[in-house]
């Protein structure tokens, strides 16, 4: 079976200081034990993306009414479908974050604007329903945090992190989602590596369950 595509989505801007990183490298290492892959990384901190600013959010109105649109725009918008298409080529999808004030950095936000767009993501059929276009890829989320902010705890409703990148994984398609908190990352740094090694054991076994998933899309 020739090599799953892998994207890898890391929006920490620290470097080896990351406490999401090495729990989303260990499960990388894991899954590459059990599955051939070829992973695609872009680390958004270090990547330029078109800024959406008046000019290029005009240019889309009118390119969805058909109008003509200045080059430059144009040129833009094209980097963002090739973006959105580059995106759908993966057969699997890796997301290694903090949370930056209960929700994502925000090169993470900028890309997944770039990429969801109509015609590129998702459809809208005849009815209104909307057609994700990611359907069948597995995707796994690595969420770092400070706060041990719980799906189920008091603190819940400021998870705009986790529950977030769900949510719009949900709206393009994908049903598969595997995902785990590295958290609290805030602390005595021996009990934050603790908090990170215990994270990094816990991605390790989630590799063997998402092992499965990807075969079971690639048979
Ligand atoms: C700008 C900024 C905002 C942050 N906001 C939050 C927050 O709202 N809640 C939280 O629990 N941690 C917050 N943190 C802490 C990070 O989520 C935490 O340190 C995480 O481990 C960072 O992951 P990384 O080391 O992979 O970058 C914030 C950190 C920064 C730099």
């Amino acid at each position: 079976m020739p090599a799953a595509r892998l994207l890898h989505l890391d929006a920490s801007p620290r470097g080896e200081r990351s406490r999401s990183r090495p729990v989303a490298q260990a499960w990388l290492e894991a899954l590459s034990a059990l599955v051939p892959l070829e992973i695609t990384r872009i680390d958004l901190f270090a990547t330029s993306l078109p800024p959406l600013g008046p000019g290029m959010i005009e240019g889309r109105y009118a390119r969805i009414r058909g109008d003509t649109v200045d080059p430059a725009i144009a040129r833009d918008w094209d980097r963002i479908d090739a973006i959105g298409r580059d995106f759908l080529l993966h057969d699997a999808i890796l997301i290694a974050t903090p949370m930056w004030n209960f929700g994502i950095p925000y090169p993470l936000k900028h890309y997944v604007d770039c990429v969801t767009q109509p015609g590129i993501a998702f459809t809208n059929d005849a009815a209104g329903n909307v057609i994700g276009h990611a359907a069948g890829r597995p995707a796994m989320i690595v969420a770092a945090s400070a706060i041990d902010i719980a799906t189920d705890g008091p603190l819940a409703a400021f998870d705009f992190q986790l529950s977030y990148l769900e949510r719009w994984l949900g709206f393009i398609g994908v049903t598969d989602i595997h995902a785990m908190r590295v958290a609290p990352t805030y602390g005595p740094e021996d009990r934050v590596r603790e908090t990170v090694g215990r994270a990094a054991d816990a991605a390790r076994a989630m590799a063997a369950v998402f092992a499965q998933s990807l075969n079971a899309t690639r048979e």
